[in-house]
């Protein structure tokens, strides 16, 4: 059971898109956060922004897929806040639809080094602290519903949203009650991730009941949802945020 209050809230791939709004989101319900990215000045925007509205956070330099990394912001979240209560795996890049057989090796060890190395080298690196305390740690991944069927991106990035999933269902089934993980999958939402993909939003868009991209406020709000009481029995869940799209899948 997590207090949003004061606690403390780890999110990556928060310079930008859905991580930037889940950390304002995150701030406005009181929490301290961690916003970490490997984009510095849009960290220290997000830090600013955050903290110019007498909200918590401090930014650090991370690049989720290098295990050093990950342990400079495991590190200085607990110097900075002493705990880390709700862990947010957000941090993801893009495959740009390439199927296997045009995936070079250099594709998909960046993809899976972002995408699913870098969530299970910062729960493993945060699992200690997230389960230390009375209370449930709270471990949120985005996925995708990549993360559920085949077409939403190529070879590397479905594979690892797929296993972005897997991860989420074991920790949760290794590690609960101290631990409550979930995945939120999105569907098309309008971020820096496609900014430049406005063909395929319409043509995503057409197939969605929402007939419409997902602001990135909407998946924060479930981000909140999540982490908090009013989530307290949904464990090990791949939650879809997908404006129906999956509907008849
Ligand atoms: N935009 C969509 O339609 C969509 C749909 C489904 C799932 N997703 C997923 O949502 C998550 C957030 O994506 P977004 O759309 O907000 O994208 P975005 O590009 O706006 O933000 C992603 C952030 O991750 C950061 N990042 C990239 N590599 C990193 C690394 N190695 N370490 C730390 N930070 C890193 C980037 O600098 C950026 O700030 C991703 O996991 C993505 O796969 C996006």
């Amino acid at each position: 059971m997590v207090t949003l209050q004061n606690a403390t809230v780890v999110i990556t791939g928060a310079a930008s898109g859905m991580g930037r709004a889940m950390a304002v989101e995150f701030a406005e319900e009181g929490s301290n956060v961690v916003v970490v990215d490997v984009d510095e000045d849009g960290t220290d925007e997000v830090v600013s922004e955050i903290t110019d509205d007498g909200g918590t956070a401090i930014g650090v330099f991370g690049d989720v897929s290098d295990t050093e990394s990950v342990e400079t912001v495991v590190e200085t979240a607990l110097e900075e806040y002493g705990t880390i209560d709700v862990l947010v795996n957000n941090a993801g890049i893009l495959d740009d639809f390439a199927p296997a057989g045009d995936t070079s090796d250099d594709l998909w060890d960046a993809v899976i080094g972002v995408n699913l190395d870098g969530p299970f080298y910062l729960t493993r690196e945060a699992l200690p602290a997230l389960k230390d305390g009375d209370e449930e740690g709270i471990v949120i991944n985005t996925a995708s519903i990549a993360g559920k069927v085949a077409g939403g991106g190529g070879a590397a990035y479905t594979a690892s949203k797929h296993g972005l999933i897997g991860l989420t269902k074991h920790l949760s089934e290794a590690y609960g009650p101290d631990i409550r993980a979930n995945a939120i999958c999105p569907g098309a939402v309008k971020t820096g991730m496609t900014d430049d993909m406005e063909d395929e939003l319409q043509e995503m868009s057409a197939v969605t009941p929402a007939e419409r991209p997902a602001d990135p406020e909407e998946i924060a709000r479930v981000a909140t949802f999540l982490a908090g009481d009013d989530s307290s029995f949904i464990h090990g869940t791949p939650v879809n945020v997908d404006g129906g799209m999956l509907v008849d899948k």
